[in-house]
């Protein structure tokens, strides 16, 4: 693997993000093997490079969007549906996943009759206001406790206001079609699972004991990627949520997930070169050509701890890897263990980076980010 490497840096040049369909195709096939019942919506912010939405797509993946661009972008392949039956293809193909739109988004997508989540009265309004055409999927609040990413703190209905907001839609003339949830993103504690499954279940048959027909649960997204060996396995997450599902559930209902890095993230690794080495008090520093700012954004949005391995050998010891803009923050890592003895112009690479990477990359200091290229 190590001399592929070096040759794609001397022909591509550096930061080089090499994005592994095969990998993408892998990850998607594994999800769907694991957990048959459920359709799949990878969520577009993950990733969202057009060549990943055509391999998933082709796939028989469908999608989660967070915005107007967002919507477009899936839209056009689903446009060669639309004679048929409108509605049902896009539901099928896309979720609008954000609880909070922007009235100028929701007018601009009435007319595309879309599924969209909310979270409370005022999102409601104006969703009945703007995007009336639009099905309905509350958004719950569950616990997301030792997620790498809380999502409870910013979105999600009390679950005891979940009855208020569901009556009042259907007063309002609207569908609530479903509910849906998220345990906080690279969720290793899979009790959280269990518990947003447990108290969707309640609010789900106590709507329909009212008589409102739900028939969509959406697990969200969180499911773990092996960042190192401590992480639990999918596939033991999977027979939980399995299991749960056919306990708690009707069976003629649709389940849905909504699972980003899960896909993407193995998918990508990143080559970067060292374009200068410094003894900062005692410790190697290595300034690498791509940073916080740009492919190792992650490492801030996402509280993500990157890896680093080198492609020449030497005495390791525990150096700093910092990015290449003049700011004092783009410090990637102030401990990673490293041979001390590479030199500029050398390379390091870090695997598993396709999630949360690329996609709050900046151009920040005037670096443009790394090249990307595709293995098919
Ligand atoms: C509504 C929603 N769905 C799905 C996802 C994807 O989550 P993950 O990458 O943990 O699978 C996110 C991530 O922010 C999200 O906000």
């Amino acid at each position: 693997m190590k001399k592929d490497l070096l040759e794609s840096a001397r022909q591509h040049g550096t930061p080089l993000f090499i994005l592994d369909h095969n990998k993408l195709r892998e990850n998607y096939r594994r999800f769907k093997k694991c957990l048959p019942r459920v359709q799949c919506y990878y969520a577009v912010k993950a990733n969202s490079h057009p060549e990943i939405i055509k391999t998933l797509f082709n796939e028989g993946c469908s999608f989660d969007v967070a915005s107007y661009n967002e919507f477009m972008q899936i839209h056009k392949y689903v446009r060669g549906f639309e004679r048929k039956d409108k509605e049902f293809f896009i539901w099928d193909k896309i979720i609008f996943s954000n609880t909070i739109k922007d009235w100028r988004t929701l007018r601009k997508i009435k007319r595309y009759r879309p599924l969209v989540t909310y979270d409370n009265t005022d999102e409601l309004k104006k969703i009945k206001k703007h995007c009336a055409s639009a099905g309905l999927v509350l958004r719950l609040k569950v616990p997301d406790t030792g997620s790498q990413v809380e999502m409870s703190s910013k979105f999600g209905a009390e679950p005891g206001d979940a009855h208020h907001l569901i009556r009042q839609a259907f007063e309002a003339g609207m569908v609530v079609e479903g509910l849906s949830f998220h345990v906080g993103s690279q969720c290793t504690n899979f009790d959280n699972y269990t518990a947003a499954l447990a108290i969707t279940s309640d609010i789900f048959h106590e709507a329909r004991r009212k008589g409102y027909n739900l028939n969509i649960v959406d697990i969200g997204g969180g499911f773990p990627v092996p960042y190192d060996d401590q992480v639990p396995k999918f596939e033991e997450l999977a027979a939980i949520i399995d299991a749960e599902c056919e306990r708690l559930f009707p069976k003629d209902i649709e389940i849905i997930a909504e699972p980003g890095r899960f896909m993407v993230a193995t998918a990508a690794m990143l080559i970067t070169e060292i374009i200068g080495k410094a003894r900062r008090e005692g410790k190697v520093f290595y300034h690498i050509n791509d940073g916080v700012y740009q492919t190792f954004s992650g490492v801030v949005y996402d509280h993500w701890i990157p890896n680093f391995r080198s492609l020449r050998r030497g005495k390791e010891e525990v150096c700093a890897v910092v990015g290449p803009t003049c700011d004092s923050f783009d410090k990637i890592s102030l401990s990673v263990q490293l041979p001390g003895n590479l030199d500029i112009g050398d390379y390091l690479y870090t695997e598993n980076i396709g999630a949360y990477s690329t996609a709050s990359s900046t151009t920040f200091n005037g670096f443009d980010g790394a090249k990307i290229i595709h293995q098919y």
